[in-house]
This record gives C-alpha cells, structure tokens and sequence, in this order.
C-alpha cells in the first residue's frame, strides 16, 4: 500500500478545539479516509507495543541547537522554561498550548511573518509547542486512523517531536485553507518561506528526499528555529540537521 498521499493530521488541535471553543474552525483536520485500509505492523518481539523505542536521552534540551529525533529522545517531563504565547502573529488554532513557542523562536518567527507580509504573503502559524503528552494523544490518533507504519513517516512519538522544544512551528496560509499538506510547498507563501526563511533562523527541518535521513515524509510547513548563523549555514550546505551534525 503506498501511504505517500495520506494527509498529515493534528488531531491534539481537534480534540483540544472541542473542549475549548465554540467558535468557527478556519480549518478542520478531519483526517481523509484512505482509499484501502492498511495493515497494522506487528511490532518487532523485542520491541513494547505501545512504548517508544528508546534512543539516546538528550542531555542538552535546551540548547538552540538540540537534535530531536527518533534516535535522540526528549526527557518524558522537558518543558522550555520560556515559552511565550503568540500573541502579535495570525493563528489558526485556539487551543494555548500550540500557540506559544520558545521567546527567541518567536521573535524570530514575528520577523520572518513581517518579511513576508512586506512581500504580500500572509503567512499563519498553526502548530508550535506540543507537550509529551499532547504528542502521544496525536500519535495514538494517527496509529488509530491509518496504522503504525504510516503514522511513523508522519509523527512523532512522544519524546522524539522537535515541537517538545518549542523550537519549531507548522506555518500554513489562506491558499491551502490553513491546512498542513505538501501542496502547502507548490504556495507563493511556501517557496517564499524554503528561500527565505534562513534569513530569520529557521530551516525546513524534513525536506524532499531526505525521508530516510531524517525519518520522515516532507512536511514544506514544519519549519525549526537554530538562530541566524546556524540556519544561514544549514541551508547553505543543502543538509539536513543530521547529516550537518553527522548524527
Ligand atoms: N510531524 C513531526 C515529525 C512531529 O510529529 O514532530
Ligand atoms: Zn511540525
């Protein structure tokens, strides 16, 4: 079965909205259904079936400069210390939690919105923070809707999502109903923000053709924060994370 087309959903957003406003959705991630139903893997015998296959804890959580990934997992109760609520840049979600980034990511992000704004692209922020916990309600949902093997190319368990950091933000627009899809890539606003966005700090963190390097499917609208220099040097380099840290 070829899961390339499945769409990448947000069902934390979904289940928070419910609780806590009664307010029009801009945008609904009711995942579509897939054509044929896939197969749930077995989980490998030596592996829990629920659990997180356990990498490396990450000692550094902080740093600006944190690999987070399937094989470099954040402690089950990080939290950044200063997260700060989103309150100068169009949202789409009501739900606080996505709505607030690390202090330094989100001054940057106000400035790469306002650069693009001048450019005439109006730039919206979806999905930022993610607790450990609001990311296994997310990838439960995803195992649930279309099996492990897919969820895995398009979520992360708990304590291996870059969101944990409050370093990294899904960014949408108007063109694809606020949305996250790879179409979000072919927008104005998307080629804007995969040449621009270094200039601010920001790479997109899973580009095309590097699946298998940094473990999952391309997502044009997940975009992480290292600061200026290092985001300027990454994007120069044509590497992902990993393979500029060789990790
Ligand atoms: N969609 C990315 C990989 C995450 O869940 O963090
Ligand atoms: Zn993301």
């Amino acid at each position: 079965i070829n899961n390339d087309k499945l769409p990448p959903i947000e069902h934390e957003e979904e289940i928070q909205e419910e609780e806590a406003s009664n307010e029009p959705e801009p945008a609904e991630e009711e995942p579509d259904e897939p054509e044929e139903p896939i197969e749930q893997e077995e989980p490998a015998p030596n592996q829990e079936a629920e659990g997180v296959e356990k990498g490396i804890l990450i000692e550094n959580p902080d740093s600006l400069d944190v690999i987070v990934n399937k094989k470099r997992n954040l402690p089950e109760n990080y939290v950044p210390e200063d997260l700060t609520a989103l309150t100068d840049i169009p949202t789409v979600l009501s739900n606080p939690e996505v709505n607030q980034l690390r202090k330094a990511a989100y001054e940057a992000l106000k400035e790469l919105f306002d650069a693009a704004k001048e450019e005439g692209y109006e730039l919206h922020a979806r999905s930022g923070y993610r607790s450990y916990y609001t990311q296994a309600s997310l990838y439960t949902s995803y195992v649930e809707n279309y099996g492990k093997a897919a969820a895995d190319k398009y979520s992360a368990k708990p304590g291996q999502s870059e969101h944990q950091t409050g370093l990294s933000m899904d960014i949408t627009c108007e063109a694809i109903n606020y949305k996250l899809d790879t179409t979000f890539g072919e927008t104005e606003e998307g080629k804007w923000v995969a040449e621009n966005a270094h200039r601010y700090g920001f790479i997109i963190r899973y580009p095309k053709g590097k699946e298998d390097i940094t473990g999952y499917a391309y997502e044009p609208w997940h975009i992480r924060y290292l600061g200026v220099e290092l985001a300027e040097k990454i994007y120069e380099s044509g590497l992902t994370l990993e393979e500029y840290f060789q990790q």
